[in-house]
């Protein structure tokens, strides 16, 4: 189980993470939803590291990752896929891929069947494998940012806004892999505004607003619920 507890973060001397507490468990798709600005990217930067947690504690299978480093912790099991994807766009598709695989340097083996594995997930990576990552669509570049994160053998998968500028069709078939990973045996926690998509993909999901959880609950109850139909589906 991945849990966060009480978990605070400054920028400064604004609060940006206001004891934030969700867990996700093994095997669960978690999403949280959350407008611009309410702190998503922060607490996924916090969990892995690259932000220092001001107050709190963030555990995985209890073990805590709050002053771990941020290979220690994909090495742990937990990887971030980030926000804005992050590609090396002049690198080939394969290249950053690989990437994805640098903290298991010592031990290869196993990266060249998650290598397949990835290719096996997103086909057309296979066929675009030698080209720039910046040559590709926006939604085969999200893929890539995907399977540059499973390339860290994830357990637990942050994925930051991945449906973020896509077309309709291509969140839709997005959020299909997500959860075809997520039936394969990884833990996901999905940071997204898409309400609609996430929560039809979600086993439980929680609301941050400025910094806090401000509702949580099963899916079929936020969908139901009109100020978040109103605040996160404009219907
Ligand atoms: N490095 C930083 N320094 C100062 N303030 C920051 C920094 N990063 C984020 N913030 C502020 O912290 C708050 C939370 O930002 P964050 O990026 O975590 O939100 P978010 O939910 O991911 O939003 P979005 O949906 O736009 O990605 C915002 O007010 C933002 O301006
Ligand atoms: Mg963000």
């Amino acid at each position: 189980m991945l849990k966060f507890d009480d978990v605070s973060l400054k920028y400064g001397s604004f609060l940006a993470l206001d004891r934030v507490s969700l867990h996700a468990g093994k095997g669960e798709l978690v999403v949280l939803l959350g407008a611009n600005g309410a702190g998503k990217s922060s607490l996924f930067l916090t969990a892995s590291g690259i932000h220092r947690a001001a107050g709190g504690s963030i555990t995985w299978e209890g073990r805590e990752l709050v002053g771990s480093k941020p290979s220690a912790i994909v090495q742990a099991g937990v990887v971030q896929c980030p926000e804005g994807r992050k590609l090396f766009p002049q690198m080939s598709v394969r290249k950053n891929l690989e990437l994805g695989a640098y903290v298991h340097r010592r031990d290869p083996g196993p990266s060249r069947q998650t290598l397949e594995e990835v290719l096996e997930l997103f086909p057309i990576l296979r066929e675009k494998q030698h080209d720039p990552a910046g040559s590709l669509s926006g939604g085969q570049q999200q893929m890539v940012a995907i399977g540059r994160a499973m390339m860290g053998r994830p357990r637990v998968l942050l994925l930051d806004e991945p449906s973020l500028g896509l077309a309709p069709l291509v969140i839709k078939q997005m959020f299909e892999v997500i959860q075809r990973i997520n039936q394969a045996g990884t833990t996901v926690l999905l940071a997204e505004q898409n309400a609609y998509a996430a929560l039809r993909i979600a086993h439980r999901a929680y609301v941050l607003e400025s910094g806090r959880i401000v509702r949580e609950g099963l899916p079929g109850e936020l969908l139901a619920d009109d100020s978040i139909r109103r605040a996160y589906i404009g219907a």
